[in-house]
């Protein structure tokens, strides 16, 4: 298949050619090579116009290169796997000058006709010398005929597969016009009989079958479907068989050559990956016992492919059972690919010429060769792409290939999230996409994308464990005719990276500060409670909360007597109330807690309990005469002050008892009592009643008849509203933040 001594002359060639005046030739057009058997033309698809033909000349006549003429005379005409217009002539061919069995030449025209109707013509004269010597026996399988040529025996050789045979009554002419072939074709309905027809070289002309001789070889061609010759069954596909022998007169000597031909129409299927090409190994007729294989070459696209290419290829040729197996990976080098999408699934179609050469010997011929020449397509077979996921989490990004694709397909569009990634932004965002050819003559797509870019979604599993995922989607373009293939691509990965947020509290002057540091996950993955009460709008309004939201942390300023917090309890150091903060992971449930203890100083307050208490702290200061704390009471003076100091006082009672008087209104019970000033009088001035005391704070507290009691915290100067409000003696206003208030300051629920 060496390219060798190729003369493509476009030498004027005016007289041989009348019509047609040669064109200059476009570089790149026409390839040309001399194949062991046959001329090897291709003409470049780009320079194809809309119509075209090859004739071939030989002196002044001149042949078009089409059907029925073609496949008789051992031209064969077609596309190749590449799209090329490919010609294959067999030196054996009409037309055909042969020097002596050693070169042969051909001249051909190429006829090219464009859109605007004009032809152009380019000769080319075709010559090859021979570089394999003929062997006794040449078979030919091609896509259009098969093709049988022995040597022309010399009587004093005495070769088995030729017979001597008594001459013939007839007198015979040197000339091939009285050869005489023998058609040998199965008896209908009686299985295993044969029957002979005799016909004359004339009369075989006539069916379809070309004979001639050259000076050493006799030769039979016929196309496919031929009359006489017939089908064997073989598997699923048939075995066309030409049985014939022909009779030829030599020097007074009638001789005999059998000139069977037999070819396997099996096509080629997908078993797996592989495209399967099975064929028998022994062809009826062809095959003597004891047969020895004397060789196989493969061969893909006009080259044969050396034991080390097809091995690297994927190529394998098994003998099974009886059966030649020939497996080419689908989409191997070799062949040519073209991707489509069919119902939305990736597809190929791979289209390979293959070529077969088979040598034997049997006890009829020392030699045989079979070339076999097999054009196939595999249409439309979904393909897989692999998408490989090689994500190492702790290098915090996600890498991702996608395999394997031809030449024909190459990556458009990658979207994430559903948006595209924008090749501009890619190095910013820390995005690298790179191409990577393969040995195979594919190449994959290997996308890296860290796990902090934006379009990388995240979910907190708990635990500190974190699922980065990645949905992406791959879109290709298939040339040449556009069509769009969107492959997805979604990995994840785990990784134990969060930093939960973190609750923090302080006291400020007007209640509790709650900060919130944010943590690396999304802060809208949490919620935010105070006293089991979600942050929300309502609730910032209502409670007067006021957000801050900072770099690091978000700050909410809880006010005292807001909704969330806790009273604890009421002491000389002031009021002690808290605040459970939390937040809560919307998904897991995982929460994070913190309480917030503050004491505000207050100088009055009354506080109603849920369970009946009432604990009340007054300020006796700047009251006119001065009044000790130490000599306050309630209506029962037994009540004796908790706590004092200088001058204030602290009170806890039960409303049942110290002289607290209860009054029924409606479905309302009021209780009330007051503190007063009882000093202790002298032993020995103990007067006949107690005198009216100058100093007096009513106290009420305000419950249903009937169900829950809840808190209520008043300034003691501005008691529940139910009281028949009758101002104290008090005097003095006290200064205190506490006092800013209405008349019940906000209800705290009561804390643990
Ligand atoms: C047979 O071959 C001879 C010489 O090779 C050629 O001149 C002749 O035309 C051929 N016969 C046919 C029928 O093609
Ligand atoms: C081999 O093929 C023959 C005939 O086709 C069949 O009878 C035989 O079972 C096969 N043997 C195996 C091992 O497949
Ligand atoms: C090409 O090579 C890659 C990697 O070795 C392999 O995965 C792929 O299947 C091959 N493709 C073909 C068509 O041989
Ligand atoms: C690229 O993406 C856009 C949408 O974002 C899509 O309309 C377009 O078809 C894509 N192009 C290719 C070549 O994939
Ligand atoms: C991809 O790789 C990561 C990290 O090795 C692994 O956690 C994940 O399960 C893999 N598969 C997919 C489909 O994301
Ligand atoms: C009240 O009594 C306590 C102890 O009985 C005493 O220490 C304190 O000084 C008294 N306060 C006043 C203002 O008298
Ligand atoms: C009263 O409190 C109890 C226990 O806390 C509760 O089960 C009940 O529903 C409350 N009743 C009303 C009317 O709120």
């Amino acid at each position: 298949m060496v390219m060798y001594y190729v003369t493509w002359l476009w030498i004027i060639l005016f007289g041989l050619c009348p019509s047609s005046i040669p064109d200059s030739i476009p570089i790149g057009m026409f390839r040309t090579e001399c194949h062991d058997r046959h001329f090897w033309l291709s003409i470049s698809s780009n320079v194809l116009g809309n119509k075209f033909r090859i004739n071939v000349q030989g002196g002044s006549e001149v042949h078009e290169v089409s059907g029925q003429w073609a496949a008789e005379c051992g031209y064969t005409i077609g596309f190749d796997s590449w799209g090329d217009l490919l010609l294959r002539v067999s030196y054996l061919a009409c037309l055909v000058e042969n020097q002596r069995e050693t070169e042969f030449r051909v001249l051909v025209w190429f006829v090219n006709q464009y859109s605007n109707k004009e032809e152009k013509s380019y000769p080319l004269l075709l010559t090859c010398p021979l570089q394999v010597p003929w062997g006794p026996r040449e078979l030919v399988c091609e896509e259009n005929y098969m093709e049988v040529s022995v040597f022309k025996h010399s009587p004093p050789d005495n070769h088995i597969g030729v017979e001597w045979v008594t001459p013939a009554p007839v007198e015979l002419d040197e000339g091939l016009r009285e050869w005489r072939v023998v058609f040998r074709i199965p008896v209908l309905h009686q299985e295993g009989g044969m029957r002979e027809e005799t016909v004359p070289v004339r009369m075989a002309h006539l069916l379809g079958y070309y004979i001639n001789t050259t000076d050493t070889r006799i030769l039979l061609r016929c196309p496919y479907g031929s009359k006489l010759a017939y089908m064997l069954q073989w598997g699923e596909a048939g075995v066309e068989v030409v049985s014939a022998t022909i009779m030829y007169k030599l020097k007074w000597t009638l001789l005999t050559v059998d000139m069977s031909m037999a070819c396997t129409m099996s096509q080629a299927r997908m078993d797996g990956s592989d495209v399967l090409w099975s064929l028998p190994r022994n062809l009826p007729t062809l095959f003597h016992p004891s047969f020895i294989e004397k060789g196989l070459k493969l061969g893909v696209g006009g080259r044969y492919l050396s034991e080390c290419v097809a091995h690297q290829r994927g190529y394998q040729i098994h003998d099974n059972n009886g059966t030649l197996e020939i497996r080419i990976p689908f989409g191997a080098e070799g062949g040519s690919v073209q991707s489509h999408v069919i119902d939305g699934r990736f597809s190929q179609s791979y289209f390979v010429d293959v070529f077969l050469l088979r040598e034997w010997e049997d006890a009829a011929w020392s030699l045989t060769q079979q070339r076999i020449f097999r054009a196939f397509s595999i249409r439309h077979v979904p393909r897989p792409i692999t998408v490989i996921n090689m994500t190492v989490p702790s290098l915090r990004e996600f890498s991702v290939s996608l395999c394997c694709f031809p030449p024909d397909v190459s990556l458009g569009n990658v979207t994430v999230a559903g948006q595209p990634v924008v090749w501009e932004e890619m190095e910013r965002n820390g995005v690298r996409l790179s191409q990577n050819p393969l040995p195979n003559n594919t190449h994959s797509y290997l996308l890296r994308i860290p796990f902090s870019h934006p379009l990388v979604s995240q979910k907190y599993l708990g635990d500190r464990l974190r699922r980065y995922t990645l949905s992406g989607v791959f879109s290709f373009i298939l040339t040449p005719d556009g069509e769009i293939y969107d492959h997805p691509a979604n990995v994840e990965a785990d990784l134990q990276d969060v930093v939960l947020p973190k609750l923090e509290g302080e006291c400020t002057v007007w209640g509790v500060r709650a900060l919130a540091y944010y943590g690396n996950i999304d802060s809208s993955e949490w919620s935010l409670y105070f006293g089991g009460m979600r942050l929300d709008w309502e609730l910032v309004e209502l409670g007067g909360f006021s957000l801050d939201a900072k770099e690091h942390y978000l700050s909410v300023d809880v006010p005292l007597y807001a909704h969330g917090m806790a009273y604890e309890g009421l002491g000389m150091q002031g009021l002690l109330v808290s605040v459970l903060v939390s937040l809560v992971h919307l998904e897991t449930a995982e929460e994070q807690t913190h309480v917030q203890r503050c004491v505000f100083p207050v100088r009055e307050l009354l506080v109603c309990l849920p369970d009946g208490r009432m604990v009340v702290m007054v300020d006796t200061a700047g009251v006119s005469p001065p009044v000790n704390p130490n000599h306050t009471a309630l209506l029962d003076p037994a009540c004796r002050p908790l706590e004092t100091d200088h001058s204030r006082a602290l009170f806890s009672f039960h409303i049942d008892s110290c002289g607290t008087i209860a009054t029924y209104d409606g479905d309302q019970v009021i209780y009330r009592n007051e503190v007063r000033n009882m000093p202790p009088f002298p032993p020995h001035l103990r007067p006949l009643s107690q005198p009216q005391p100058h100093y007096r704070v009513p106290l009420g507290c305000v419950h249903p008849a009937n169900g829950n009691r809840s808190l209520a915290i008043y300034l003691p100067s501005h008691p529940p509203t139910p009281l028949p409000l009758k101002h104290t003696h008090k005097t003095a206003s006290h200064t205190g933040h506490l006092e800013d208030r209405d008349d019940k300051i906000k209800s705290l629920p009561v804390g643990g």
